[in-house]
């Protein structure tokens, strides 16, 4: 299933089952890491609302789940600031937190959100990112988890959009 996007083709770079296969792969590594511990899943919306569903469903031991959402409002796809438009509502003191991302690009929402969620003075915290792609990195944050290392290109699909299409294609897409 595709249709255009921005006058595009999308491009098929990793299918809807490989997603399946390496989300598993990460619910049984986390369930192993957190077995007993009651993790918190801190999706960040909108993009990792796919990932996120489905990680969870892969995670066989006790887990909550929570959202955060932050919009930028810098300059074309460059994150000027940050604003936090959803804050989580569990309260994370003392508690296992894993920020789920659906991808790392610039990596300044996820360090933006680190520092956050350490303000609330977890007992840990774990960034896991479904895509990490390397070419922008703008700051020094390494995910503890991360599903696929990507190198180039504008990202659609199970979540991730262009001017918000593309976020239901169930497989990741890259726009030439
Ligand atoms: C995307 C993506 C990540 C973030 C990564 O979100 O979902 O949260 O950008 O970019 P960065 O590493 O350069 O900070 P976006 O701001 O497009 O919002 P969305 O999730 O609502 O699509």
């Amino acid at each position: 299933m595709t249709y255009e996007i921005a006058g595009k083709n999308p491009r098929l770079i990793i299918s809807a089952d490989e997603i399946a296969a390496r989300v598993q792969g990460l619910g049984k590594e986390l369930a192993a890491a957190y077995e007993g511990k009651n993790p918190v899943l801190v999706g960040v919306l909108k993009g990792s609302f796919i990932f996120l569903a489905d990680l969870a469903r892969e995670i066989r031991c006790e887990a909550e789940i929570d959202f955060v959402q932050v919009s930028s409002y810098g300059e074309g796809t460059s994150h000027g600031g940050l604003e936090l438009l959803m804050r989580p509502s569990i309260p994370l003191s003392g508690r296992h937190v894993i920020l789920v991302e659906d991808i790392l690009d610039t990596r300044v929402t996820s360090s933006f959100l680190q520092d956050l969620l350490l303000s609330k003075s977890p007992a840990s915290f774990a960034l896991c990112a479904l895509l990490d792609k390397r070419e922008r990195r703008e700051v020094e944050i390494e995910a503890d988890y991360v599903g696929f290392t990507i190198e180039t290109g504008f990202i659609v699909g199970y979540g991730t959009d262009y001017a918000e299409a593309g976020r239901n294609l169930p497989g990741i897409y890259v726009l030439d």
